[in-house]
């Protein structure tokens, strides 16, 4: 069966949506990539030209080099994003960007709450549902990360923190258009570990219902929600097979076209 059929199934095999995403490979590069790693964008490009993905494919390169990937990435497949954006849309915060900056350079989306900002930067929901609404208003497509720590995963408690994460995080100004949710286990990140397709479909399903709870079914049926953690060429068929996943944000295997090539391959 293709990975398509069975997107909207529920884990009880009945249809839980009729309105199917657009699917989304995304990369992360973090803090990771010089002028030189323009090249692998270049490379991207290139190697898409003649193959048609059911996905969109994005790399979110560090704000240093947005410009530069705008021009790298011209005329083809591959869109840009940025990795983060402030709160207000201007002002004396230095060091910072903004969701209309980041627009100003020609990106169409930005990555709002990584684990990373929320761990390192002390991001609460409430921080990462004030940077969504600002992608928003600057229109922007805004890339919503949750997922739960490795504690709160031993103890049973990921439905629950997806629940008030999506809750805390989800401005009102979410649409179909303008919102994608990835959902990334912080102990997946950079681990090589991950939950069981199971496990992926239960939450994914899980987020979906949450969705449709904050913004009825006709907005939050076309919402991509993404799986992110240690995906790599080799897990991502089966993992982007799993109920409502609809594609990848993908940090390490990003860095390398070829085996972000490899993870787009699944849409293939
Ligand atoms: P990883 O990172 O693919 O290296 O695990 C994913 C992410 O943090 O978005």
């Amino acid at each position: 069966m293709s990975i398509f059929e069975d997107k909207f199934r529920d884990l009880k095999g009945e249809f839980l949506m009729a309105k199917s995403p657009r699917a989304l490979v995304a990369g992360n590069w973090k803090m990771n990539g010089k002028k030189a790693s323009l090249k692998e964008i270049r490379t991207l490009a290139a190697k898409l030209k003649d193959r048609k993905p059911k996905c969109n494919v994005m790399i979110c390169p560090p704000a240093t080099l947005l410009g530069e990937a705008k021009t790298a990435a011209k005329g083809s497949k591959v869109k840009i994003g940025g990795q983060d954006c402030h709160t207000a849309q201007s002002g004396a915060h230095t060091g910072d960007i903004s969701a209309e900056m980041l627009k100003n350079t020609g990106v169409t989306a930005v990555i709002v709450g990584h684990s990373e900002r929320r761990a390192d930067h002390g991001e609460t929901d409430k921080t990462v549902c004030a940077k969504a609404e600002a992608a928003h208003a600057a229109g922007l497509t805004a890339i919503i990360c949750v997922g739960e720590t490795l504690e709160q995963y031993k103890a049973n408690q990921t439905l629950k923190v997806m629940t008030s994460q999506i809750k805390g995080s989800l401005p009102a100004t979410a649409t179909a258009k303008n919102t994608v949710i990835a959902y990334e286990p912080v102990w997946a990140i950079g681990s090589g570990l991950t939950p069981t397709v199971k496990e992926v479909a239960k939450v994914h399903t899980h987020i979906r219902k949450r969705l449709v709870a904050a913004l009825g079914e006709d907005e939050a049926a076309p919402i991509a929600i993404l799986y992110g953690g240690s995906v790599k060429p080799n897990n991502a068929v089966e993992l982007m097979a799993a109920a409502n996943v609809n594609g990848a944000l993908v940090g390490g295997a990003s860095l390398k076209a070829v085996d972000f090539l490899g993870i787009i391959a699944a849409y293939e």
